[in-house]
Parts: C-alpha cells; structure tokens; sequence
C-alpha cells in the first residue's frame, strides 16, 4: 500500500542518482603525469606532459592546477577540436597544449603545460590534469632545484648569483698548489653544471706506488751499505796511506837531510 508506492518513489530516486553519477563520472583515463626536465632549475621552464584517452561521448572541463590553483583549463567533447578555456587569473606564467585534430570516443591524445620562470616557493608542488569528478586526476610534484658550486679542494669558485638558479655562472680557478685550467660552468634548466673543474694538486703530481717506494728504500740502503763497508775502508785506507806516505816521506826527507848534515 504506503510502502509500495514509497518504494517505488526509493527506486525513482535511486535511478536518479545513479543518473546523475554517470554525469559527473570521469570521462578519461590519464598515463602518469611526467616532468620535463625532472628537476627545473631557479628561473627556467618545466613542462608536464601526459597521454589522456577520452572515454566519454559528452562535453567536460579539463582542468591543469598547481597545488589548488587552477591555471588553464579545456573544453573536450565529442567529436569536436579541445577547445582551450579563457587564461585564468593564477599569477603563474604558463602555456598548455594539446592537439589541434578532433577527438572521438576512445582517442588518446598529448596534453602538456609549460610553467615558465619557475621558482623556489613551488618546490614539491603538486601539478596536476583532471576533472572535477571523484579520481579523474592524474599528478606529480615539481621539482625545483638550484645549481651547486664544486666544492672540491683546490676548487676555488666565484658564483654570478646566489641561489644559482638558471643561466648563473661560475667562475673556477685552481688555489696555489694546484693545477688546471680556469673553467666558467653555466646553470642549466635542469639544474646541473655544464662544465666541471678539475684542479690537481702540483707537488705529488706522480704518487709512487708502494713498491717503488719499497725498491728506493732497499736501494737506499743498498748504496748506504756499499758505501759503509766498501768504498770507505778501501778509499780511506787509500787516503791514509797516502797522507801517510807523504808525511812520512817529507818528515823522513827531512830527517835524512839532517841526519847528512
Ligand atoms: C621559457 O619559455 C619562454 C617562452 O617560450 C622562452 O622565451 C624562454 O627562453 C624559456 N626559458 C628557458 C629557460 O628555456
Ligand atoms: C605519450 O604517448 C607517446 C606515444 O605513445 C609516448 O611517446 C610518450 O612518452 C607518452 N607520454 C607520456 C607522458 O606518457
Ligand atoms: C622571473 O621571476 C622573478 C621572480 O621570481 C622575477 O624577478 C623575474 O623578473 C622573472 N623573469 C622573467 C623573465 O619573467
Ligand atoms: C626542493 O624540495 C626537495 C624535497 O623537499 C628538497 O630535497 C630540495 O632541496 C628542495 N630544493 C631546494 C633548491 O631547496
Ligand atoms: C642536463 O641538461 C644538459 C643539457 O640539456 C644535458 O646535456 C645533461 O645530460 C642533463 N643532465 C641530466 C642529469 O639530466
């Protein structure tokens, strides 16, 4: 009676609700979002790319944020060209892209946002493409970085800039005692150096190896030796003896004159 017709006014409301949740279910499956170059330096651009395949067969918002902020958004449909949305007021300088074709139910396509003059206050970010229904999400956290300065000894750096962000130099040279040429390394966008200075220290430029070291000690001792007991009693005995000789033969001389006298 009452019950009947209150299940059947449940049943209406469910189909309405399941009605409405195929509305609002997500219209695309997404590849992992991946971050060129994976670490952007201070000042230079990260691009995030990713595959999506359109699922759906009516029109939905695809929105790119960074953390809560949405910063382009585009209008997929059926059948039609992505149509990008008007530039949203986020205070980030980006630019996206996607194809230019029309896109069917089923197709995979390319889109991509480039984030310009990134800086520090954005590391670990999160950047990511969905829509508003529950998973329709796909994300990763930016990475920015800055360049590091060798810090190797005998390394002696003068930087352009600090932090060292995009397009910063440094100048290398070599502290005294070392040697190698001077190097001027600039930041890249993928916060590396692209030059690295090698200094070598100049007073053990040849390190001996432990048997050359042992061989010019036994050799050492060898001469030592031969010196010791060979060439000084025979010299020595050379050079008394001579010095002897002539003492004895000037003082006998002399003697023998004066015995004569
Ligand atoms: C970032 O993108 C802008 C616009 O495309 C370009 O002028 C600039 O040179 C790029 N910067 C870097 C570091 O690649
Ligand atoms: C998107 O698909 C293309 C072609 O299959 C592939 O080369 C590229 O790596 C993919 N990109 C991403 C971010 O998955
Ligand atoms: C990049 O951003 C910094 C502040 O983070 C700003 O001072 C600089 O002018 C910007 N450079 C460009 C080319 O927009
Ligand atoms: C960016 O964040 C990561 C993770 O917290 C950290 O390791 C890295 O040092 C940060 N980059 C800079 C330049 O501070
Ligand atoms: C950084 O970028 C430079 C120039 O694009 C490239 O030669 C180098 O291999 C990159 N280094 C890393 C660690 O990706």
């Amino acid at each position: 009676m009452l019950s009947i017709k209150m299940f059947c006014y449940k049943v209406f409301q469910f189909t309405i609700l399941l009605l409405h949740l195929t509305d609002v279910n997500c219209q695309f499956t997404f590849s992992a979002l991946s971050l060129q170059p994976q670490t952007s330096s201070v000042g230079s651009n990260a691009t995030a790319t990713c595959n999506v395949t359109y699922t759906g067969n009516t029109a939905i918002t695809l929105t790119w944020q960074i953390d809560s902020v949405a910063v382009q958004q585009y209008r997929i449909n059926n059948a039609q060209v992505p149509v990008l949305g008007a530039q949203l007021a986020s205070g980030f300088d980006t630019s996206p892209s996607t194809t230019t074709s029309t896109v069917n139910t089923g197709d995979t396509f390319p889109m991509s946002l480039e984030i310009r003059n990134v800086s520090l206050t954005i590391n670990q970010s999160t950047i990511s493409l969905g829509c508003s229904a529950p998973g329709c999400n796909t994300q990763a956290p930016l990475q920015i970085g800055v360049c590091q300065p060798s810090t190797a000894s005998g390394v002696s750096a003068t930087v352009s800039s600090s932090p060292c962000g995009f397009g910063c130099t440094v100048l290398y040279s070599c502290a005294s005692g070392y040697t190698g040429n001077d190097v001027t390394a600039t930041c890249q966008g993928n916060a590396t150096f692209n030059a690295i200075p090698t200094c070598t220290s100049s007073s053990r430029s040849k390190p001996l190896s432990d048997g050359a070291i042992a061989g010019i000690v036994i050799g050492c001792l060898i001469v030592v030796a031969l010196i010791i007991f060979f060439l000084i009693p025979i010299f020595c005995a050379e050079i008394c003896c001579c010095t002897f000789k002539i003492l004895c033969l000037s003082w006998g001389t002399k003697e023998y004159t004066a015995g004569r006298s």
